[in-house]
């Protein structure tokens, strides 16, 4: 059993992998599954949170006890975002969005016109909505006082993961970045996940590692005390 550290909060949560159209049946989408996103809701729930969770593509089933609310494009996903915010304490910006989308949706399925030939498909920039909702913040009360994102980051020669989240921390403009690092078979699609959490304040970064509730949890506290500590 958790602690109520959560009570009286309205958290809005996005969760799973974006899928942008191309025809009637066929998108381009991401190996997200869904099980970080879920297991925030349940993390939140559990700590006595009012908990709305924005749902694109999913590989497990949505938790009881939360408020549902379906998407599938990133352009959808930003729509029900900036209607679900106003009136939330805090957004969690899990879900994996697409970062480019066809420019193009034919509406009908595209056929093989020859035998040897293929499309070429073009592709547009899609919105960053975590970006976004933190420069609209700025002219509006009603939007979340509290933005975590997350970043999948790889180090290389230039840089370690954690200073591509700090950079990013800081290009986003929201309070809480949770940076994972990705790689073929890390975290995508995983069962467990291991996490440094970075705070916009200067906080000292935080580490976690176990199975997605666990990491969850660490996240969901981390976010109790930084909103108490504004409150303060
Ligand atoms: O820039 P990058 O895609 O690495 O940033 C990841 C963070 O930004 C996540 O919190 C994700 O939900 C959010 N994001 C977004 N809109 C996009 C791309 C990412 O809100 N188009």
């Amino acid at each position: 059993l958790s602690d109520p550290i959560l009570a009286g909060t309205s958290v809005l949560i996005t969760a799973g992998g974006t899928r942008e159209p191309l025809d009637p049946v066929r998108f381009l989408g991401n190996r997200s599954s869904g099980r970080q996103g879920v297991a925030l809701a349940e993390a939140a729930r559990a700590a006595g949170a009012e908990v709305t969770l924005i749902v694109t593509h999913l590989e497990v089933p949505v938790p009881h006890g939360v408020h549902v609310v379906h998407a599938s494009s990133a352009l959808e996903l930003r729509e029900a975002v900036f209607e679900h915010a106003p009136g939330k304490d805090v957004l969690i910006m899990n879900a994996a969005v697409a970062d480019f989308r066809p420019a193009t949706i034919e509406n009908s399925k595209i056929k093989k016109r020859d035998e040897h030939s293929a499309p070429v498909i073009e592709l547009v920039r899609n919105p960053d909505i975590l970006a976004e909702i933190v420069q609209a913040r700025g002219g509006n009360d009603e939007l979340p006082r509290f933005i975590v994102g997350f970043a999948a980051e790889t180090g290389d020669e230039q840089g370690s993961v954690l200073d591509y989240g700090r950079a990013k921390l800081e290009r986003k403009g929201c309070e809480m970045l949770v940076v994972n690092e990705v790689g073929a078979t890390l975290t995508f699609g995983e069962e467990t996940n291991a996490i440094q959490v970075l705070f916009a304040d200067g906080h000292e970064s935080v580490q976690a590692a176990g199975s997605k509730l666990e990491v969850a949890r660490v996240v969901i506290e981390q976010i109790s005390h930084a909103t108490k500590g504004h409150a303060d």
